[in-house]
């Protein structure tokens, strides 16, 4: 489904809602999934990250209802649920958690009770690490705010998606993803500065190279997973800096001396390590993208991935050797594990014309290994939530 273009999901999805509900009347939205291209981990501790919405979409079609009943019919499961608008909690499957949970905090957060018919439906892949989830709640959030007749503000769509990441899903994640399935534009990777909220557009001189996303299989659930971990790792590294000069410094604000004065905790030490690299890395990055030095960009992202392989112990022994494989082969420039880690995907950056021979060979060398085939998506950088009538 990788070639499909935004318009044709549009266009699928109205006409399945059509169908499935009989209704003419609809609000429609589409918001893509991301790469990360740099900046791991750095979003809930205040730093700086480069991801880009990627040509892979998730759009939510919404109606709403006289009463207080909520439809919600998925395409990709071929499930539907009809829930009252006091049943949106604690539900099983993630699809319906996500959904449901989009409907309870923007009901909340206006007051109001009111009912929905929803059809969700898309092609992000699902646990490749791309956020499939982010884009759903950008796209149900966004259609939601749109049938309500309210105004779209981005930034209050950003923190509506964070509540249910936060309330809903139990997870204590940043802002990256709906950030990215929110503002990206296409073309021009987007440089987030988490400490005020704000951005800029990178214009890339990269060329004739393609990012290739190569899934380990190895299944990684934020929920269950050592997120939450590393985000209190992170907040105790602080309060220990700051108690060991009584001062009251920011996660942003520290510096490479404070890092010194918690170097007796090993643990604690390499976590903020990995955040103070990281953040240097994407400013390189910013650098090495607008230059088209394509070497360079290699360079950062094999220097990414130590740091989390090493510092932030965020990776996996199949993503380790997937990574090593690569090195070895001709046209492979660079790659990381991308996202929040311990299993998942790997972002890696490879020669136009060899990246099929790279694929082969990178799947024959693992399969050699580990007895069963990776997954692999050739992805394209694509604008972020739009709206169809
Ligand atoms: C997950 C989270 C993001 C971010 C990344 C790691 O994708 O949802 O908020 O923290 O991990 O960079």
């Amino acid at each position: 489904m990788g070639g499909i273009s935004k318009d044709t999901i549009a266009s699928k999805y109205q006409l399945a809602f059509k169908n499935h509900y009989d209704l003419h009347s609809f609000c429609t939205a589409v918001s893509p999934g991301r790469i990360n291209i740099i900046g791991e981990h750095t979003d809930y501790n205040l730093g700086l990250a480069m991801p880009i919405g990627i040509n892979r979409w998730v759009c939510s079609v919404v109606s709403i209802r006289s009463d207080s009943k909520v439809n919600i019919y998925s395409c990709n499961f071929d499930k539907k649920v009809s829930l009252n608008i006091s049943e949106l909690d604690n539900h099983k499957d993630s699809w319906v958690k996500y959904s449901a949970g989009c409907v309870k905090i923007l009901n909340e957060s206006i007051n109001a009770s009111n009912g929905y018919d929803i059809l969700v439906g898309g092609n992000v892949p699902i646990g490749f690490g791309m956020s499939s989830s982010a884009a759903l709640e950008v796209s149900l959030l966004g259609a939601l705010v749109q049938v309500l007749g309210l105004k779209i503000d981005k930034r209050n769509l950003l923190s509506l998606a964070n509540k249910v990441e936060k309330d809903i899903l139990g997870i204590k994640s940043g802002l990256l993803d709906q950030y990215a399935s929110i503002y990206s534009k296409k073309d021009s990777p987007i440089l987030i500065d988490f400490s005020s909220l704000t951005h800029l557009y990178v214009k890339s001189q990269i060329k004739e190279a393609s990012w290739v996303l190569i899934n380990s299989m190895v299944d990684r659930n934020l929920v269950d997973s050592k997120y939450n971990q590393r985000v209190e790792e992170c907040q105790n590294a602080l309060e220990k800096i700051n108690t060991s000069q009584k001062n009251n410094l920011k996660i942003n604000e520290i510096s490479d001396f404070d890092l010194t004065l918690i170097k007796d905790n090993k643990v604690l030490y390499d976590r903020l390590h990995h955040i103070l690299s990281e953040n240097k890395r994407v400013k390189l990055m910013k650098n090495a993208l607008e230059s088209g030095n394509i070497h360079a960009v290699g360079k950062i992202l094999n220097e990414s991935h130590l740091s989390l392989a090493k510092k932030y112990d965020v990776s996996c022994k199949e993503i380790n050797d997937i990574l090593s494989i690569s090195n070895k082969i001709e046209g492979f420039y660079g790659g990381r594990i991308m996202g929040g880690g311990f299993g998942g995907c790997c972002l890696c950056l490879v020669d136009d014309s060899k990246k099929d021979k790279f694929v082969t060979k990178v799947f024959e060398g693992f399969y050699n290994k580990y007895k069963y085939d990776l997954k692999v998506e050739f992805v394209k950088f694509s604008e972020g939530l739009s709206f169809f009538d």
